[in-house]
Order: structure tokens, then sequence, then C-alpha cells
């Protein structure tokens, strides 16, 4: 895709499991950042339905999961002049470009992730192989599409690090210097990446696999559920508020979420709440959350309704997505010797 100045845009990809609802540390750590980011990008957003299996998943609710994903990015303002938006099943290049990918890295670079040694450890006895490969999957999301930057929070650096130690040694192996097989993506991480953390747990981050649901606010809570969570979240006895404080999460966090929601700077939240107590402030997060997150919902109840809309959105997105993985994968095959499809 090219601007006025002729210039071919760079591209980003990036996606969002289809798992759980999105709550607001999803939506301020990734969606939100990728609309503001938009314009100067050709992108790519997709609904990692593939990914959403690596561990116990419920199939009676995966689809509806997937159309809920896929509408929240619309509704959150991913606009389709320069967004694609696709399901991940839907290009079949993914799980085949994953394949070659695993027959040509050791076991160990896989087995050393922190975050598979981390979800290992909660699944048990039972951990299977998707979950161990599930980065090679990530990393074929990314190269299919010639990504050159995927906007990534602190727990995926370590992805990406490895789609970056896979394309060197497949360029090293099968490319030459002038024909690269595959191309080097780079991290975005803005710089105002704010944490969000949970509402019981101030140094936790808000997690959809936290057991407790009013541990996180969801994109899509009513007003009333948002009410009662900011009600009962955890607080301190100290008084007056405060960013930064070691000893103070709870405050910090909160306040951030402030700032986020009220869109106002981190100065004029200072100023506005450094002398109050948590019943004048509670009252002010609640509306603030309320107030931002009301015309999302709106917007997504709307996109929602319309299936013959969303799959039309999808269906174009799925062939366009198709038709560039399908290229890259090809290149792959044919460096790496294939008899190509005949
Ligand atoms: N692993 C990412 C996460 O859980 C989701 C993801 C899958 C992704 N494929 C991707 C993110 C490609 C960026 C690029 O957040």
């Amino acid at each position: 895709m090219s601007d006025l100045t002729g210039m071919a845009k760079q591209r980003i990809l990036s996606g969002v499991q289809p798992t759980g609802s999105l709550h607001v540390g999803n939506y301020f750590g990734a969606i939100r950042n990728w609309v503001q980011g938009q314009y100067e990008y050709d992108n790519l957003f997709c609904v990692v339905d593939l990914h959403a299996i690596t561990v116990p998943h419920n199939p009676a609710t995966l689809a509806q999961d997937t159309y809920t994903i896929a509408a929240l990015y619309l509704a959150c303002g991913i606009d389709l002049s320069c967004s694609t938006i696709f399901v991940q099943s839907h290009v079949s290049a993914h799980s085949e470009l994953t394949w070659l990918l695993n027959c040509l890295i050791p076991m160990n670079w896989l087995t050393d992730m922190i975050q598979f040694k981390e979800k290992a450890v909660k699944q048990g006895e039972n951990v299977g192989v998707g979950l161990l490969d599930y980065p090679v999957l990530m990393s074929s999301d990314i190269l299919l599409y010639d990504a050159d930057k995927v906007p990534v929070g602190e727990d995926q650096k370590q992805h990406l690090e490895l789609t970056r130690d896979i394309v060197d040694r497949v360029n090293h192996q099968f490319g030459t210097p002038k024909e690269l097989v595959l191309k080097r993506p780079e991290p975005l991480i803005r710089a105002e990446g704010a944490r969000v953390m949970s509402l019981t747990d101030g140094s936790k981050k808000m997690s959809k696999s936290d057991p407790s649901d009013l541990s996180r606010i969801n994109v899509l809570d009513s007003p009333e559920m948002i009410q009662q969570k900011v009600k009962k979240c955890k607080t301190d006895p100290i008084k007056g508020l405060e960013f930064g404080n070691p000893e103070r999460p709870e405050c910090t966090n909160l306040l951030t979420l402030y700032m986020l929601f009220s869109g106002k700077s981190k100065d004029d939240v200072i100023e506005e709440c450094q002398d109050m107590g948590w019943g004048q402030f509670k009252p002010l997060l609640t509306e603030a959350a309320i107030a931002h997150l009301q015309p999302i919902q709106q917007r997504y109840k709307e996109i929602v309704d319309d299936r013959a809309y969303l799959d039309s959105v999808l269906r174009e997105g799925g062939q366009k997505a198709n038709e560039i993985a399908n290229r890259t994968l090809n290149r792959v095959r044919k460096a790496l010797g294939f008899l190509l499809p005949l």
C-alpha cells in the first residue's frame, strides 16, 4: 500500500486470541495503540484462533468468540481503509509455514521459552505439543506477511526474538545475501505503553486467566458491573492519591486507569486527585470508565447484530491475507527445494 508520496507504507501485523473476554488491559495495551497508529502503516490484524486451542478450549464457544474479537476490532476503531481484519485459521498457510519452520529449528529453542515453561507448569501433566509450538505459529503469522513491525507487550518480546532468530537461521541456510527468504521484523514498542494491573492486586498484570472476574474491567462490562468492580477493588488506607509510590501499587494503577479512561494528562490527574480520598475518587473513575467504554459497546452491538456485514469483512480480509500469505509460502517452498504445486 502506498501513501501520497508514493512510498510504500511499512506493514504491521498483530493478533488477539479469541479466549475469554477482552479486558481493558488488552485494550489499552494493544488494540487502542493499533488504532492510534494505523494510518501510518499498512496493517493486518488477525484473530488468532489456532493459538486459542493450544490450551484446552470449548468448541461450543470458539466461533462466537472469534466473531466477538473481530467485532471489537471494528468497534474500537480499526479502519478498513488501511487495515485488514481476518481469522488466522482461514489462511491455511499459517499451519503450513509452521510445519516447515518446525523442521528447521532445534527443539530447545522452544522448551527454553519463558511463557511455555510458565504455561506448562499450570497445565500439569497434560502439556500439548501445540503449546510448545505456539511461538512457531506466532512467527509464521508475522513472517507470512513480511511484517516490518510487530506491536508487542513485555510478555511477547521473547516470542519476537525467536521470530528474528528463525529468520536469521532460515536466511543463512536457504537464502543468499541478495535473495533473502524471510523478512526480519522489528518490535514496535510504544513509549507510553501503560501497564494495566489487576483490580485486586496492583502488583499483578490484569489477566484473562485470573479466576476472579473482579480483578479486571472487561471492555463489554455493563455500567453496573463496572461500578461494582471499582467499588470492590483493592485500595489502601493512606490519605491523598499519588503515582509511582512503590508501597502503593493499587494507587498508581487506579490513577493510571483514570488517566487512560478520561484522556487527561498525568499532570492534570495529579492536580485533580492528589488531595482526594478513595470515597471521592472511585465514583470519578467509575464514570470515566463507563463514558469511555459506552460508545465502543454501542458500536460493538451494532456490528455484532449485523452478521452479514461481519462475515463480509472477514471474507474479504481472508482473501487478501491468503493472497499475501500464499506468495510468501511459495517463496519458502522454493527456497527449501520443494516441487511446487503443479
Ligand atoms: N501471542 C500473542 C498474545 O498472546 C498473540 C499473537 C499471535 C500475536 N500471533 C501474533 C501477536 C502475531 C503479534 C503478532 O498476545
